[in-house]
């Protein structure tokens, strides 16, 4: 539901589901210190509906989602409702997925766990305040654990997509530009790398592209003035499209290496694949045309994301695909995406964090070696 108010398609969906004990789940600030918050909590209070409240902070762990679905064994709520960036959507996602299974959630993660998830859940609402990861139209919950053993992996399953997403430019004005720049460009990489995935499909490459042109003339207005509401629905819409792009068609190595980093050590998943986003395409590029040349289906891909992006034709594939890196590396400079060393990332992790990093549908092979350069230019 896209542009009324939240607590007007709350409304309408309330009159449809009837859920009368909700679990709300947000941000441990910026939605409850606006004056949203205060209205959702009259409509609540109108609508005589019950809920409980539980505010998430930092990337989503197992035992945050644990900690919410521990406390129901008989009264399983009837609706989840989380408000929040990509990380609270995530949380409100898995507590959906996992209230009533009364296990541990990390039994199911990918890779992690032994066990497929069940597939059932609580009715789940997501409503976005952040325009990044596209949560609110996937099928997957990405929880981390940091340290020695950890990890960032995925519960995933086709009916755990949101029942609704509700996205109010509104409720996205009060994103700060660090973060609107760092999600933007993560909205903007997942669309990408969907675009030229192996996994694409002519439907997924219309959703992206419609993504890439509305990033492309908003991404720099939503930065640079929040307030613009046209410019905060355009990129609101395009991590919508950039979420429906990924669950279908699949991502690249970029999250492949966002995922390694994010197991290592806390880094905003934004940050991450925005610092990553620039030079990982220039080198997937420099080599698809070494060893293809110019005139291939994924080069061509790669221009027609660049004129999406840049909002201009540049007149041949190679004007295009240079305007492509050039965009990213100006929004990169100019909106200061911070190096990993930031975040506390030091170069002897640069081996095994490759080593971990899966190319997902990368169109090109890049080896470890390939892989090591390049988080070793953005230390
Ligand atoms: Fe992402």
């Amino acid at each position: 539901m896209f542009g009324s108010p939240l607590v007007k398609s709350l409304g309408s969906i309330f009159r449809y589901l009837g859920a009368d004990h909700v679990v709300l789940i947000t941000g441990s600030r910026s939605f409850t210190e606006s004056p949203h918050f205060g209205n959702l909590l009259a409509w609540f209070s109108e609508e005589q509906v019950r809920f409980d409240h539980y505010t998430c902070s930092g990337e989503p762990s197992p035992g945050s989602v644990d900690g919410v679905t521990a406390k129901y064994s008989g009264d399983i709520p009837s609706l989840v409702i989380a408000i929040g960036g990509g990380s609270v959507i995530d949380t409100g996602k898995a507590v959906s997925a996992m209230l009533g299974v009364n296990k541990p959630v990390k039994m199911f993660l990918e890779g992690v766990g032994t066990e497929t998830p069940p597939g059932t859940k609580v009715p789940f609402i997501a409503v976005p305040t952040t325009a990044g990861t596209g949560s609110e139209a996937t099928k997957n919950a990405v929880l981390s654990e940091v340290g020695r053993d950890g990890f960032k992996k995925s519960l995933r399953h086709d009916r755990y997509v949101p029942d609704y997403a509700i996205i109010d430019p509104e409720l996205y004005a009060g994103c700060p530009p660090s973060v609107t720049a760092a999600s933007g460009l993560d909205a903007i990489t997942q669309l990408l790398e969907g675009f030229v995935s192996t996994g694409a499909q002519p439907l997924t490459d219309q959703y992206a592209l419609a993504g890439l042109k509305m990033a492309g003339r908003s991404f720099e207005n939503a930065c640079r003035n929040g307030a613009d509401l046209d410019a905060r629905g355009d990129m609101a819409l395009a991590a919508f499209n950039s979420g429906v792009v990924l669950a279908n068609a699949g991502l690249g190595v970029v999250h492949g290496i966002a995922g390694a980093l994010g197991g290592l050590r806390r880094v905003p998943h934004g940050a991450a694949c925005g610092t990553l986003v620039g030079l990982v395409t220039t080198r997937i590029i420099e080599k698809l045309t070494r060893i293809q040349g110019w005139d291939t289906h994924t080069v061509r891909k790669y221009a027609l994301a660049g004129a999406a992006l840049s909002g201009g034709d540049h007149g041949s594939v190679q004007g295009n695909v240079e305007s492509l890196l050039d965009t990213l590396s100006r929004w990169i400079r100019e909106f200061d995406i911070p190096a990993l060393g930031t975040y506390g990332f030091t170069r002897d992790i640069i081996s095994t964090c490759a080593q971990g990093s899966g190319l997902k549908n990368t169109p090109v092979e890049l080896s470890v070696e390939e892989i090591s350069d390049i988080i070793r230019a953005r230390m």
